[in-house]
């Protein structure tokens, strides 16, 4: 048993947690979650005294002295560099430009640290935890503030040259649209919180210039506060325009997954987020888009899930690279 913590960089959300590694699997023990700070030095300070605090917590809580830190896994989106331990300006981090993470919590806790793409990172924890188990041929995309993917292809990680497989979010889906990863029309642009908040926005300039009210922008001064939270409320409270833009958003997702099934031939994709919380519209449009555009001998034998840890992915993904991090010798990250 070693105890290991865990730091999930999130383009919104950031988390620091900390889990006891067994041989089959990591127990949780405790967790913080907070909106992602302004700047790299802010959250980097943030997620030092965060951690020191939860380790304190567990000193109080088992009264066996100091607990003793194994590892520390990293995860956050890329491009990084993982065997320097640098982020390397991500699209959802403006600001992040080679920060060194790896090297500031070992020089500050002493223990051996990882980096990991998230996407990756979810990808190992949803194969070895959650929905992907004993299969060989597994995606999972993140379907959050940005869309990553993590490629397990032959039953291990397929990580690229240099970290930069899977950045999925980057394919171009169309020729115009929502801008994401900073370009238009492309995947991320169409399938992420911030494309999503996007069509919405559109959408609702069109209705107000029509005199309607639409339930997640009523006024065209509500118009910044639009996120995918709020659509994603109204459309389940019934709300045409929000629907809307699910059923849409449901149509690029299939033109996205087609490429990934048609290129991989994967047994499962597991998608997290945004999927988990809106699958029953997303599907709706999804399949038939699936149906048009994919070869059938390699729909037939894929299936699509949402991530089965749940909201509990981005702990489960971090600590899953600081339980790697303890045994680098082994094949995987
Ligand atoms: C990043 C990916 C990441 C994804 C999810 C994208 O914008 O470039 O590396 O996996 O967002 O965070
Ligand atoms: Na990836």
């Amino acid at each position: 048993v070693h105890l290991l913590a865990g730091i999930d960089i999130g383009g919104t959300k950031c988390a620091v947690s900390l889990g006891l590694a067994r041989k089959d699997g990591i127990d949780i023990l405790a967790k913080e979650r907070f909106a992602t700070p302004s700047s790299p030095e802010l959250a980097l300070l943030r997620f030092e005294e965060t951690l020191k605090q939860l380790l304190q917590g567990l000193e109080g809580a088992n009264g066996e002295g100091k607990p003793v830190l194994a590892g520390i896994g990293i995860s956050c989106g890329g491009p990084l560099d993982s065997k320097k331990g640098l982020i390397l300006s991500p699209p959802n981090l403006p600001g992040w430009d080679r920060i060194d993470v790896v090297g500031y919590f070992t020089e500050r806790f002493e223990v051996p640290a990882g980096l990991q793409n998230d996407a990756n990172a979810c990808a190992v924890a949803e194969w070895k935890w959650g929905a992907g188990q004993g299969l060989d041929n597994v995606i999972f995309l993140t379907f959050g503030t940005g869309m990553g993917s993590g490629l397990i292809l032959n039953g291990r990680l397929y990580s690229g040259t240099n970290d930069m497989a899977g950045e999925v979010g980057h394919l171009r889906i169309e020729d115009e649209g929502p801008i994401g990863y900073g370009k238009e029309g492309s995947f991320e642009g169409f399938c992420s919180g911030g494309g999503i908040a996007q069509l919405a926005q559109g959408k609702a300039i069109i209705a107000h210039v029509k005199g309607e009210h639409p339930a997640y922008c009523p006024q065209p001064s509500d118009l910044a506060a639009v996120t995918a939270e709020r659509v994603g409320l109204a459309a389940q409270q019934g709300d045409p325009l929000a629907i809307e833009v699910f059923r849409l958003v449901g149509r690029k997702l299939g033109k996205g997954l087609s490429v990934l099934i048609d290129l991989l031939n994967p047994q499962l994709i597991i998608i997290g987020s945004i999927y988990g919380r809106q699958q029953a519209l997303l599907d709706e449009t999804l399949y038939d888009v699936l149906k048009a555009e994919t070869l059938s001998h390699s729909l037939e034998v894929c299936r699509i899930v949402p991530a089965a840890l749940g909201e509990q992915i981005g702990d489960y993904a971090s600590l899953s690279v600081a339980a790697y991090q303890l045994e680098q010798q082994r094949e995987g990250y």
